[in-house]
């Protein structure tokens, strides 16, 4: 702990004399879809007026290409309000005209799963005949109360892809969504006092959880980068998240990176996000539950692997508590990513699960920019 006051303190400094690395890090989302050619783009319409619950769902149902159809989980918990935050837009928020409606989300006090509270569903953004993704962008804004209570943990919204359009989420733990070959997810996290990471359901493959910053659990999704930028409560964060699919299958070339405030904050390659040609980007996952069934205290087994425990009550929401959502736009290519990976050893996740960290990645320099200029 010492030590990493001591860096933080040391970056805090450096940060202080050398404004200008800031302004280095920065990358706003119409730089991203120049650099990688996203030329494709779509965003899930938002009314102009408040909406009941009801009428949310119908809007949502109509018009932002549901999977299956439908909101999978507690559709009630969600409507269109006024914006909570008007005066408190994400750092480098250009013209974009940020007024009207936002989705919010209710957590009931004492919910701790999408069991109990949360609702899941997922976008499929095939509106472009043929599209076959393999690079997909999303960008969304989203806040959280005042003083909202981060307990242990929640799921944010975040990008899924899959072989057919009409498969499930990929988010279960159970092996064919952890082993790339019927689908993949990558979606956010928050953990305790707002700490920010993705959280990815995708192969282990190449020793990838004994790699800095990563974090498995035996059946359930990799934590990438945890610490590696900070949500803010009161106020919007932007979250821009791009996911470039391995190419060929058997090569871990993928690539997931993290803007938060238009700030990187994470890079990671090396990934085998597919092992399957028919696995591609289709579009938006949102997910919130307050927390998951997945995990409580990081705890090892026998070979020293570490792992979360089952559903438990500690995760519970003491109050009623709401996150807000709006501006999601998403970006697309048909190119996969062009980086040099490593020829997959031993195909699926098993296989490939070595030992693992767990250690807390230090708030990474990023992570501290966007601090200050919050
Ligand atoms: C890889 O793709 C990036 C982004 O599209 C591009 O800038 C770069 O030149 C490509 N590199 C190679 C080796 O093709
Ligand atoms: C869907 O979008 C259209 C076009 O903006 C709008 O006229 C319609 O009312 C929306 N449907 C629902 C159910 O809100
Ligand atoms: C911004 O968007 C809101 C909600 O859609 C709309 O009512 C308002 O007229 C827009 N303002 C401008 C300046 O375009
Ligand atoms: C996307 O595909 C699903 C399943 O095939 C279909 O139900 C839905 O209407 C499609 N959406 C659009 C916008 O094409
Ligand atoms: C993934 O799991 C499914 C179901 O257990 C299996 O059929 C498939 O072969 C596995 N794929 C890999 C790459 O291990
Ligand atoms: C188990 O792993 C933890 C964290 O990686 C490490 O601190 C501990 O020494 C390991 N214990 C054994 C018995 O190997």
């Amino acid at each position: 702990m010492l030590r990493a006051l001591f860096v933080h303190d040391l970056l805090f400094a450096l940060l202080l004399t050398t404004p200008i690395y800031a302004a280095t890090l920065q990358a706003s989302v119409e730089k991203i879809v120049a650099d990688y050619g996203l030329s494709t783009s779509t965003s899930l319409p938002f009314p102009s007026a408040t909406q009941s619950s009801a009428d949310c769902q119908k809007l949502m149902v109509a018009n932002w290409s549901l999977g299956k159809g439908a909101i999978q989980d507690n559709p009630a918990n969600l409507a269109f309000v006024a914006d909570p935050f008007p005066n408190d837009p994400p750092p480098f928020s250009g013209n974009q005209n940020l007024s009207g409606p936002v989705l919010q989300a209710v957590y009931p006090k004492g919910s701790y799963s999408y069991q109990t509270g949360g609702s899941q569903w997922y976008n499929l953004w095939n509106a472009t005949a043929g599209s076959k993704f393999q690079t997909m962008m999303v960008s969304y804004e989203v806040a959280f109360d005042t003083n909202f209570d981060w307990v242990k943990g929640g799921k944010l919204p975040g990008l899924r892809g899959s072989t057919k359009s009409n498969l499930a989420g990929c988010s279960s733990g159970k092996e064919k969504e952890l082993n790339g070959t019927d689908c993949f997810s990558t979606r956010l996290m928050w953990r305790k006092n707002g700490v920010g990471e993705v959280y990815a359901s995708i192969p282990t493959s190449n020793g990838l959880c004994s790699k800095e910053g990563i974090s498995c659990s035996k059946a359930s999704s990799t934590s990438i980068q945890r610490g590696s930028f900070g949500f803010t409560s009161g106020r919007w964060n932007r979250i821009t998240l791009l996911v470039r699919l391995n190419d060929p299958p058997n090569v871990a070339n993928g690539n997931i990176q993290l803007y938060y405030n238009d700030l990187k904050a994470i890079d990671q390659q090396g990934l085998q996000i597919r092992t399957n040609a028919q696995v591609f980007a289709n579009g938006f996952y949102f997910s919130y539950d307050p927390a998951s069934f997945l995990f409580s205290l990081v705890t090892h087994d026998v070979n020293n692997r570490t792992f979360f425990g089952g559903a438990d009550k500690t995760w519970e929401t003491p109050q009623t508590a709401h996150t807000y959502y709006r501006n999601i736009r998403m970006w697309g290519s048909s190119t996969a990513s062009n980086l040099t990976g490593n020829t997959v050893n031993a195909a699926g996740r098993n296989a490939a699960l070595g030992p693992t960290t767990s250690t807390l990645a230090g708030l990474a320099l990023a992570g501290i920019a966007a601090a200050l200029c919050i």
